[in-house]
This record gives structure tokens, sequence and C-alpha cells, in this order.
């Protein structure tokens, strides 16, 4: 609907001159036309132009889908195509006055809003036909929002989107420039940036992406504090932060008998509160390191994209029996949705589900979180409630809550279907097929270094050095050993594990299956003799002794998810050591 209004609008504010109406049969050919223009070329070219011209449309599929659809996976696809050719233009000048290509009026562009008039948009400037993308793919319907005008407001949502490889392929389906006038006025009318009113954030934090923001806190400080500050704790934001009145907040539940619509006072003291310590870390942590593999599309993590906090709020669980939740619900259902208030320009919410029996069970520990580290969940992480869900990916902790569903089937969310998932080493953007794998809930074992850094030199004089670091495992399985190595993994020592800031008083073991919080660990080892170079290695043991691969190569996957292998990190000894022996 939003794509009519947006073509409507634009109707209604300019005259549809005739001249255009020349120029667009010119220029577009009719959607009968294209199929014929299609069909004839795959007649007379045979098979291997036929398979070209698949690749062509799988290529519309996934870039220009993401174009609107905003999700990183789908636009880097293109990462692994060849190079097309691109018309440039001179920089520094405006496009207009150097193109040789024709020239447009917005009005002339605005008339291109629909299938039967063609799909037109532009950029920077430029105009492009993309009807013949919009033809073919079943999800053109979200290109049409921006249908007849500029890409600009719909990519300000996704700053990944003006990335080199999307704008080649754009410029395949360039016709022409705008006039100045045009470009002038689509400058004045573009909307505001849906970013402006993100939070502020601490400075220390490492900007992985700003808009979204995505950034994870240095790992040398990550391991200062058992509890992270809420500061610092990594932010993973898929969209804008939305601003939530905790006033006229609501938290809508469906799947149950009744209608349930809950305000944030009544979350609050109607059911008891509860205060657990739990480790978040997203899918994609250490993705860096299976980058240095081969690529993998996504945000470049490196170890610090899990913290440690206390949250506190009700239980998921109370509040479903407490509405009604029973046996015959039960019977039905298999899982629990929620939903973010975070929106796309589409007006789809951030979505993910998590399986019924982690929701209802005594042990499960889920929570409707609304304080982290003993505050207001700050608005990076969720203000006023997020659901936090002990042992599990990152990804199902679904911040800014709006509504829950319980429901027979999974979220139908992209975050639930199409991403956050593992696939085999050999599976390829090519052959992939989302529906064959399980979306990941619980994450497997993992530890890192995070002290000494990558390249560092330590003071051979000292004899020894310190190791430190983070391990953790999902599922709620207590990690019950870290082994570090000096020597790249020859030899091996046992770290010293801690549940707390103070060492005189460390935490009580977790009851088994429910160890939701991460451990840090420490230790002091010899340096081997005359080193100069040394491969520091980590590895960790969960309490179902699973333990981390070696290497990266064989859990390699194209998303670069899941990435847990034996941590390296490559320091040097200064000289005073050497010289003394
Ligand atoms: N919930 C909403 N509504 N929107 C999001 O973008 N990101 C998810 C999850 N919940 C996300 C969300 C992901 S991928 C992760 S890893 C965690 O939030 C990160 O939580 P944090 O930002 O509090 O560290």
């Amino acid at each position: 609907m939003q794509h009519l209004r947006h073509c409507q609008g634009f109707a209604q504010v300019f005259l549809i001159r005739s001249q255009s109406s020349k120029l667009s049969k010119s220029v577009i050919p009719s959607l009968s036309v294209w199929g014929g223009h299609l069909s004839s070329r795959w007649r007379s070219t045979g098979g291997h132009e036929k398979q070209e011209y698949n690749e062509r449309r799988q290529k519309f599929r996934f870039a220009l889908a993401g174009l609107l659809a905003g999700t990183g996976a789908v636009l880097a696809y293109k990462l692994h195509q060849g190079k097309v050719e691109r018309a440039t233009t001179p920089a520094n000048l405006p496009v207009a006055q150097t193109s040789s290509l024709p020239v447009y009026t917005l009005e002339e562009v605005t008339k291109h809003c629909s299938l039967d008039n063609g799909v037109w948009v532009t950029h920077k400037g430029e105009v492009y036909d993309i009807t013949e993308f919009v033809a073919v793919h079943p999800g053109g319907d979200k290109i049409l929002l921006a249908a007849g005008g500029a890409l600009e407001p719909y990519w300000a949502l996704y700053a990944v989107h003006e990335q080199d490889h999307v704008l080649e392929i754009l410029s395949e389906y360039k016709i022409g420039v705008l006039n100045t006038e045009s470009i002038k006025k689509q400058e004045s009318a573009n909307p505001s940036d849906p970013y402006s009113a993100e939070p502020t954030r601490h400075p220390a934090l490492q900007i992985n992406s700003l808009k979204p923001f995505n950034a994870e806190p240095p790992a040398s400080i990550l391991s200062d504090n058992y509890i992270t500050p809420s500061a610092i704790f990594f932010k993973r934001n898929h969209l804008p932060v939305p601003r939530v009145d905790p006033e006229t907040y609501r938290l809508n539940i469906e799947g149950l008998p009744g209608v349930v619509s809950l305000t944030l006072s009544e979350l609050k003291s109607r059911f008891p509160k509860h205060t657990i310590t739990v480790t978040l870390q997203c899918a994609g942590n250490r993705r860096s390191e299976m980058n240095k593999v081969k690529q993998v599309k996504g945000l470049n993590w490196g170890v610090a994209a899990i913290s440690n906090a206390t949250w506190s709020g009700a239980r998921l669980r109370d509040v479903l029996l407490y509405y009604g939740f029973g046996p015959e619900v039960a019977a039905k259902a298999q899982h629990v949705q929620f939903e973010g208030l975070d929106r796309d320009v589409t007006g789809t919410a951030y979505g993910a589900s998590i399986p019924l029996n982690k929701a209802m069970s005594d042990e499960g520990d889920v929570l409707l979180a609304y304080e982290m580290n003993g505050e207001d969940l700050p608005a990076d992480h969720g203000y006023p409630v997020r659901v936090v869900v002990p042992g599990v990916v990152g990804a199902r902790n679904v911040k800014w809550l709006g509504k829950i569903v319980v429901s027979d089937e999974e979220s139908k969310s992209h975050w639930q279907q199409n991403d956050y998932k593992g696939f085999s080493p050999g599976t390829d953007w090519d052959t992939v097929d989302f529906k064959s794998a399980p979306a990941i809930q619980e994450l497997p074992i993992q530890s890192a270094i995070t002290h000494p850094a990558e390249g560092a030199t330590v003071d051979g004089s000292v004899g020894e050095v310190t190791v430190k670091g983070y391990a953790w495992s999902g599922g709620g399985r207590e990690v019950v050993r870290v082994d570090v190595s000096v020597d790249g993994g020859n030899t091996w020592h046992v770290a010293k594990l801690r549940t707390s800031d103070n060492s005189q008083d460390p935490a009580s073991p977790p009851p088994p299956g429910k160890a939701w919080a991460w451990k840090l660990w420490e230790i002091d080892i010899p340096l081997p003799y005359r080193s100069q170079e040394l491969e520091i290695v980590c590895k960790a043991v969960d309490s179902s002794y699973n333990m981390q691969p070696d290497t990266f190569a064989p859990i390699w996957n194209l998303r670069g998810v899941l990435s847990n292998a034996w941590h390296r990190v490559k320091i040097k000894v200064s000289q005073d050591l050497k010289d003394q022996k």
C-alpha cells in the first residue's frame, strides 16, 4: 500500500507531460514485450545464453531484493559474482552535466512507479529502470516502495547497501540522469535520517557498522569485569533503535485463550522479579577469523561480540501461565515467537522464536527483562522490555519487545528463516537452501584470549606471560576447563577459572544445566627458553565434554556463524630474557 501512496503523492504534485509518455514507450518495453524479447533471446542464442540469463536473474533476485529488504546476506551474494561494466562519472562534476545519457525530470521518473508504466528509481542523480527485476522477482513488491522516486531514503535505513558491488549491479540498469533542478528538488525533499535519534554510545566501542549500530568493546577491556558494564556491552542492531514511551508501551500476547495487552507497570507489579546473570553472544562472534579462511558474508566481528550482564524481569513462564497457558494451548503450540518494535521501511519488525519447552520449562529461566545491571534497560539493549533467553544465541533475545505469540509455527521472520543458520563448508550462495537447516538456538562451546593482544610484545625478563580470556557454552552447559598453550598447541596448561570479580568471594557453582554465565580465566605460563615469538592458543571444555575444533576450515560456513575454533594469538618476546639466559 505504501508504494501506491508514494506514486499517488507524486502524481498529484507533478503534472504528467505528454513528452514523457513517448519516452517511456521508447525506453521501457511493456511486460509482454519483455517476455517476447527474453524468449526470442533464448531461442536465438541457445543454452549458454539461457544459463547466463538465469544467472543474471539470480543476481537481480538477491542483490536488488536486498536493496530494500535490508539483509546483508542477500546483498553480499554479489561479492562472488564477476565484475560488470560500470558507467562512471568524473569526480566533482554534477551527473547531469557530464553524462551523455538521456536527461530526465523528476516528473518523468515519477510516472514510472508501477509494472504497467515501468519501474524507475533514482540514486545520486542517476536514473535506473529496474522493471525487468521487479517483473521476475516475487519479492518485487518491496522494491515498488521506491518506484518512481529515490532509493536514498530506503538505503538510509541500511547503510550497508552503499557498497561498490551493490552499485555495480544497479549500474547495469542505468538509463539516464536527472536534470539539475530535479536533483535539487529531491535533496530538499529527503526525509530525515531514521538514525537521527540514536542513543549516544561509549567512545571505547569499536564500531562495526554505524547505521544500524553494531559495535564491540576492545578485547583488552572485555575481561576486566566479570559483569560487563552496560555502556561497553556489545551492541547488535539490525534497524534503527526505536524510541519507546514507557507510559504508552504495551506488550501484546497472542495464542492464549484471551486477548492480552500488558502495560510496563503491570509487568513489573504483577509478577515476581527474578535476577539472573546471563552471557549473550552473537552468532557471528569471531567471524573475522573465519573470514581469513575464505570470505564470508556479515559484519566482521572480533572476539568481543559477547558480554555478560545481570538481567532482571518477569519470567516468561509466569506471564504465560498467568494469562491462561494450559494443556489446551500446549497441545497445539510448539514455539514462542517474539516481535520487536523496530521496523524496516516495509513495516516488518525484527522477530525470532524459541521452542515452547525452553519458554515454559521451570529450568529455562527465560526472562522478560526490564533491567540490565540493576538499571532500566538502556535504549540500545531493548528499553523498556527485552527477552533474555539464557544459553541461546543472541538473535533470539529480542529487544524492544512488542509482541509474543504462542504458536504451532516458528517465527516467519527473515532472521529466523533465512539467517542465523549453519551450513557445510561445501555450501555456497548458489547452492544454499535456508529451509534445509534448523535455526540456531543453543550455541556451541566458545573461548577466546583477551590478553595479550595479537602482535603485542611481552617483557621476556619477567620469565612468564600472563594470559587472560573468557569461556562460555550454550544450553546451560558449564565450562569445566580451559587449556592454554604458548607453543601453538604442543604443550598445555590448565587456566584458573573465575565466576565473579571478587576472588575472595567466588560465586557458588551453577545448578547442573543452568550455567548461563561465562567464566573468565587467567594463567601465568613460563616463557619457553629463548623464545622470540609465541603462538598462544586457548580451548575450552564444557560439562558435556564438548570441545572447540582446532581450526576454522572444517567449520567454515557462508554466513560466518558458529565460529568457535581454538583462538590463536601471536606475540613477540622482548630481547631481555634471551640476553639473560
Ligand atoms: N532484537 C531486535 N528487536 N532487533 C535486533 O536487531 N538483534 C539481535 C538480538 N535482538 C536484535 C534483537 C541480535 S542478532 C543479537 S546478537 C542481540 O539482540 C544483541 O543484543 P545486544 O545488542 O543487547 O547485545
